[in-house]
């Protein structure tokens, strides 16, 4: 059964393992035969009314959440703010005259999410739960519903519900932008994309021991770690981060690369692991070169670069796919350096200290 473990010392490793699966999955949940994508028509209807989205969530699936604002603004070319939900519920931003709100969560049931649902409700804004378990709270609660189809995720730290819910974001915004005809949709072809991100994780799967090897020279020893990145390479250093903040206790940081500098790099003392991110044509060139001002001041940096951008030296090469839906693949190896980490020092890292798999208090 999905619920076992099989032969995996950790859930955790059996949910980062099943992350190829789970994009097949959504594909075959969210196409038809001849590739286009295929929405609910009550919800196309209602976002395509909306003047702005606004995604809700905290976590991982905020995260998840920075990352589908690109997709649905260039793909369906709608306006999105992404918000943390235990933020949004006290301090409600001015409000477009037509919002729709997204709420992104695996488990449903986040009682600061609920918070947010109750609220705006109340002010009659459309609303859309994106969840692993349509049977909960917020599924109910809302509107519309979308799965994750990512299965039963045990391992508290959250890693196939993520790159679900990523998928999913691109499926619907692609879908959006069909809809209203928007020729960036067009041109996107998101069956192929997601095709290719779950060979690209295969690919990140098979390459555990180097990724071991990695995680124990960078964070051997350490207590404190950066992950560096722009745009959606920013986006996935905030969850690398968080994995390793969840469960090996190294107090990581995920930073904007070009703002390290501007403070934050005070901290970097020989040694500091900091690790870059460079999947992003724009922001490469840079991204290398804020990782130089850190390395010149004796970090231990590593560099994870997709195929097209890979100079000789990096530490890890992820393969390249369509630059907005790169975080699909990258992350697997926050995941796995997390996930190795906590084994080197010996925790439990499906059960992390402190912290519980969904969050029903405000
Ligand atoms: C808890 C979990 C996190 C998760 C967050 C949001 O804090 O430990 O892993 O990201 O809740 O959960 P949700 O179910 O709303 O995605």
């Amino acid at each position: 059964a999905e619920a076992d473990k099989g032969p995996y010392p950790f859930y955790m490793l059996k949910e980062i393992n099943e992350q190829p699966i789970v994009m097949r999955r959504l594909l075959a949940a969210y196409t038809k035969a001849d590739g286009q994508v295929e929405m609910p028509a009550a919800l196309l209807s209602a976002l395509a009314a909306a003047d702005r989205l606004y995604i809700v969530a905290a976590g991982t699936s905020y995260h998840a959440g920075l990352i589908g604002k690109p997709l649905f603004e260039s793909l369906a070319y709608v306006p999105v703010e992404v918000h943390l939900a235990s933020e949004f519920g006290y301090h409600l931003p001015l409000l477009s005259a037509h919002p729709l709100f997204i709420f992104l969560t695996q488990s449903g049931e986040t009682a600061d999410i609920r918070e947010v649902l109750v609220k705006v409700k109340k002010m009659g804004a459309p609303t859309l739960t994106i969840t692993n378990v349509v049977t909960s709270t917020l599924a109910r609660e809302a509107d519309h519903v979308l799965a994750l189809h990512a299965g039963p995720e045990i391992a508290v730290a959250s890693t196939k519900a993520y790159t679900a819910q990523v998928a999913v974001e691109a499926l619907l915004a692609k879908a959006l932008g069909d809809f209203k005809g928007t020729e960036a949709a067009t041109k996107f072809d998101v069956t192929h994309w997601l095709s290719m991100a779950a060979a690209g994780q295969q690919t990140l799967i098979d390459q555990q021991a180097r990724l071991h090897e990695l995680a124990t020279t960078l964070f051997a020893g350490q207590d404190r770690a950066f992950y560096i990145g722009r745009g959606s390479d920013h986006a996935v250093s905030l969850e690398a981060a968080l994995k390793l903040k969840e469960i090996s206790y190294v107090h990581a940081e995920g930073f904007a690369a070009g703002e390290l500098k501007h403070g934050t790099i005070a901290l970097i003392e020989p040694g500091t692991p900091t690790v870059a991110f460079v999947t992003d044509p724009l922001t490469a060139a840079r991204t290398r070169s804020n990782a130089e001002e850190v390395a010149a001041r004796g970090g231990h940096v590593a560099i994870i670069a997709t195929s097209d951008l890979a100079e000789v030296g990096d530490d890890l090469v992820v393969p390249a796919i369509e630059p907005r839906l790169t975080p699909l693949v990258a992350i697997v190896a926050g995941q796995l350096l997390a996930y190795f980490t906590s084994l080197d020092r010996g925790y439990d890292v499906d059960r992390p200290r402190n912290l519980a798999k969904s969050v029903t208090v405000e």
